[in-house]
């Protein structure tokens, strides 16, 4: 085997992506499934000294874990000799990966854009409490931001991660070149979905208040079970349109 080749170089570049993808992943389901059902019944100092000595070490993984993935996920990218020529986005598996991609990169722009920030804040309002002072007025509104953001992205893995298998193991099984009119269709609904399910996710279409159009981020139950709505409708297109 030649592991010192493309062909080794996209292997290991794959290696590394699903070990940091699963470390993403795998806390952001920690985050959701566990800790924040957890929090909800802890008492107020028990709740206090986790967010001050269990939530930043989590958090450090998580955020580096974030930046490997995307960093092995352009490196693939770049050891695939399919890629050059640009009519690779044209085919299935190259419209598969564009849309785990793009599912993936909201994802991203969540974590460093709302989750981490916002989490800082929480954990300097716990820091405060834990050593006697008071707790920032600021930090109920910024918990809540991440709930829903890490809810929004719990939602958005579930498609996403179908993509990032999909393509190599099952997208050749559509045919080669979608036409390109349905094409346009599918980026058309999938953009559109995206977008409002990210200004609802992060509360910039309309509030972060639970219930009416935030109802599906009220629980990480609901949440799960819109995220594979939003992968059957996927589906849907990839039957009805490729
Ligand atoms: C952050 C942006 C990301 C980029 C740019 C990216 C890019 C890629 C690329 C190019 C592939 C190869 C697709 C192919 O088979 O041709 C891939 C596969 C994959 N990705 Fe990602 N990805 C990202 C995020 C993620 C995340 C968050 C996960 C979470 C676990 C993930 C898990 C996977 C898995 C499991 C595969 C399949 C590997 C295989 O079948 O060999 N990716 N990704």
């Amino acid at each position: 085997m030649e592991v010192f080749s493309q062909a080794g170089g996209e292997m290991l570049s794959r290696w590394g992506h699903y070990m940091a993808g699963v470390t993403w992943v795998g806390l952001l389901y920690y985050f959701n499934f566990v800790q924040a059902p957890s929090f909800a019944e802890f008492e107020a100092a028990a709740r206090t000294e986790a967010l001050s000595k269990l939530v930043p070490r989590a958090l450090w993984w998580f955020k580096f874990a974030a930046m490997l993935t995307l960093a092995t996920g352009i490196m693939i990218l770049g050891f695939q000799e399919n890629l050059s020529g640009g009519e690779y986005f044209k085919t299935a598996p190259g419209i598969s990966i564009s849309t785990g991609i793009l599912l993936a990169l909201v994802m991203f722009g969540n974590v460093f854009s709302v989750i981490l920030p916002n989490q800082k804040v929480v954990i300097a309002s716990a820091g405060s409490v834990a050593a006697g002072g008071a707790p920032d007025p600021a930090a109920p509104a910024a918990s809540r931001k991440v709930l829903l953001a890490s809810r929004a992205n719990a939602l958005f893995s579930i498609p996403m991660l179908w993509f990032m298998g999909v393509t190599s193991h099952l997208a050749p099984a559509y045919a080669i070149h979608p036409k390109g009119g349905n094409r346009g269709i599918y980026w058309l609904i999938t953009l559109a979905m995206v977008i409002v399910l990210e200004l609802n996710g992060t509360g910039r279409l309309g509030g972060t208040a639970p219930g009416g159009t935030r109802a599906y981020l009220d629980d990480h139950k609901k949440s799960i079970i819109a995220g594979f709505v939003l992968w059957g409708i996927f589906v849907a297109m990839w039957e009805l349109l490729f």
